[in-house]
């Protein structure tokens, strides 16, 4: 079974990284659209808070499935995909790949620039960069425009392409996405 896995579908474990990475986001993006907007002095309400909690562990998540992704690589292209198709699919991963760490990222660095507290699991996390510091407010700017925009439009691009094969095309690169 083993063997099979590595040439027509992804692990299990990459499997369960990205679908647990999309349930994730679903809930980052509610939090984000409906917690108060974020302003000086705005206190750290139970969303913000949340947003914060499931960011980090969005950002965790992403480092754990990144160094299984470089020790377990992609399957192969199915070999009936157009070169094309084969190649702006693995560029759309990247892409999604790189935004899973500099949003985040970009999200604490502004938190700690608000001095607003990252807590988890009771432990308050180090600031990224010092509270007031000055020339870094583009961070919250950056980070509300690259999850809003870029974010989302990959995706979109990349729920289209996985819906484009499997029902116009009827190939196999959702089911080797899909759970067993
Ligand atoms: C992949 C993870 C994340 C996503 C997709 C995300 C998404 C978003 C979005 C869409 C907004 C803008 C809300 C609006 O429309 O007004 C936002 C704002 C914000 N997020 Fe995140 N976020 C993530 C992780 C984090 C983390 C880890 C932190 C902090 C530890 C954080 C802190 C903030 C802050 C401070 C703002 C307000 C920015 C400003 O307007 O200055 N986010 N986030
Ligand atoms: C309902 C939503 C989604 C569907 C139906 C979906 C479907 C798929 C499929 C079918 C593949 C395999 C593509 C191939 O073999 O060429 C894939 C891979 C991938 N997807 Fe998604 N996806 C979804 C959401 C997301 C989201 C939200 C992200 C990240 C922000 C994401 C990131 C990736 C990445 C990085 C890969 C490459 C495989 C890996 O390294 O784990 N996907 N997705």
């Amino acid at each position: 079974m083993a063997e099979t896995d590595k040439v027509t579908g992804y692990t299990g474990t990459a499997k369960l990284l990205h679908w647990l990475i999309v349930a994730l986001l679903i809930a980052q993006f509610i939090f984000a659209w409906i917690m108060p907007d974020i302003r000086r002095d705005t206190p750290v309400s139970t969303l913000i808070s949340l947003h914060f909690t499931f960011g980090i562990v969005i950002l965790a998540v992403a480092v754990i499935r990144l160094a299984w992704r470089a020790t377990h690589a992609e399957p192969p292209p199915d070999p009936s995909l157009p070169h094309w198709q084969a190649l702006s699919g693995e560029i759309v991963h990247w892409l999604l790949y790189a935004l899973l760490f500099i949003v985040p990222l970009l999200g604490w660095m502004d938190a700690s620039r608000r001095g607003m507290p990252v807590v988890m699991a009771g432990f308050e996390l180090p600031n990224l960069i010092a509270k007031g510091a000055s020339g870094w407010g583009w961070t919250g700017d950056v980070h509300g425009l690259l999850s809003n925009y870029l974010m989302l439009a990959l995706v979109g691009l990349h729920v289209a392409a996985a819906l484009y094969h499997h029902f116009v095309q009827r190939d196999g690169v959702l089911k080797r996405m899909l759970p067993r």
